[in-house]
């Protein structure tokens, strides 16, 4: 079922959210099933639970090779429940972000640039992985929900922030 997505100012989109005790559950896989509908149908990027009013630690994400953004570097598919991020280094890169709880804006964000990250898939499988670039920026971005934190929570920069038509004129831009 596609959900509505909260949008900056709800109070849920600023909580904590809980870890997931139980895999492998109906209710679980119903949620996750609900997030990827409600993702695909708005053309994100990722998407967290508390964006769509369950306050749980789950995440998921993935990007396609996709003609129109031809410089989108893809993403597996991957539904992260309990993540736990580590940063490898202390690079940290800028780089341009939406959300779909934020719709129509975009800001430059500064993020590590390689983490491992780790966590469960939805029967409870463990997942680990060291990425870096886009994928460490979309796993960062959609991991803060977890913790309450939007993007522009964390912009520095604000003359980098902007209505999205406004910055990239005649651009098609990956919604997230
Ligand atoms: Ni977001």
């Amino acid at each position: 079922m596609i959900r509505e997505v909260l949008r900056m100012g709800d109070p849920r989109l600023v909580q904590v959210s809980r870890l997931v005790e139980t895999f492998d559950t109906p209710d679980l896989h119903a949620l996750i099933e609900d997030m990827r509908e409600t993702m695909q149908h708005l053309n994100g990027a990722g998407l967290a639970a508390p964006q769509i009013g369950v306050l749980l630690r789950v995440v998921i994400f993935g990007v396609h090779a996709n003609p129109r953004y031809p410089d989108a570097e893809e993403v597996p598919d991957t539904v992260l429940i309990n993540p736990v991020l580590d940063p490898i280094g202390d690079e940290i890169e800028d780089g341009w972000e939406g959300c779909l709880s934020v719709p129509g804006l975009r800001g430059v964000v500064p993020r590590f640039r390689r983490l491992r990250y780790s966590g469960f898939d939805a029967r409870g499988e463990r997942i680990e992985r060291t990425v870096e670039g886009f994928h460490a920026r979309v796993v960062q971005h959609e991991c803060d929900h977890l913790d309450g934190i939007l993007y522009p929570m964390r912009i520095r920069d604000f003359s980098q922030f902007g209505f999205t038509d406004v910055l990239f004129p005649g651009q098609e831009v990956q919604d997230d």
